[in-house]
């Protein structure tokens, strides 16, 4: 059965946009139902809308630090689409326990880092700073912890002399565009 997937973002969205563009594409069993953001001006919500894809906005902010009562809102939201399987793509809050259980196994995160190293924020430079080799992305199945719940893909990058985190997340980059659609066509047909 056609899986119906929520994308969750704050940003750019540029991984939305890959995943939009793939589950599109021939052969991908998966249709995007919605895009929901938490912040009002993330530039992918216009990139989103260009696709054709509906859109929602659940602003944290009007939430106060409230996160039980914002996630309940964006469960609320999230419900009305019936999704199947929920995509975080550059999503920049931290879930709530009860959030990802009610999502639990069906919800994918994308990490720029070679999960388990480098959880959290400031991938690039802290492997820079580690005088590391590789670099690149993971994507993983979100649990509570943050960044922890399995890999279920991973495609390294390696480090260049003279990279910075600027130009090493460039690359990067391009790599999660293609690492994120292939493994979540591989969630879907496992
Ligand atoms: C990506 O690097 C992703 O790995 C990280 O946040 C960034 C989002 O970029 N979680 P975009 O919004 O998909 O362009």
């Amino acid at each position: 059965m056609t899986q119906r997937v929520a994308i969750l973002i704050s940003g750019s969205g540029s991984n939305m946009v890959s995943l939009v563009k793939a589950m599109r594409a021939a052969d991908f069993d998966a249709n995007p139902v919605v895009v929901l953001s938490n912040n009002p001006d993330a530039t992918g919500l216009q990139k989103a809308k260009a696709l054709g894809v509906a859109t929602e906005v659940v602003d944290h902010r009007e939430y106060k630090g409230d996160r039980a009562a914002f996630d309940a809102k964006m469960h609320d939201v999230l419900c009305s689409y019936e999704p199947d399987i929920i995509c975080l793509a550059g999503f920049m809050r931290i879930l709530t326990p009860k959030f990802v259980d009610n999502w639990s196994g069906k919800m994918l995160n994308i990490h720029p880092a070679l999960l388990p190293k480098y959880k959290g924020l400031d991938t690039h430079q802290r492997a820079l700073d580690a005088g590391d080799t590789v670099a690149g992305c993971s994507v993983h199945i979100v649990t509570a912890e943050l960044d922890a719940g399995s890999v279920i893909g991973q495609t390294e990058v390696p480090i260049l002399d003279g990279d910075t985190a600027e130009t090493l997340a460039a690359r990067v980059i391009e790599q999660e565009h293609k690492l994120y659609p292939s493994a979540l066509k591989d969630f879907i047909t496992r």
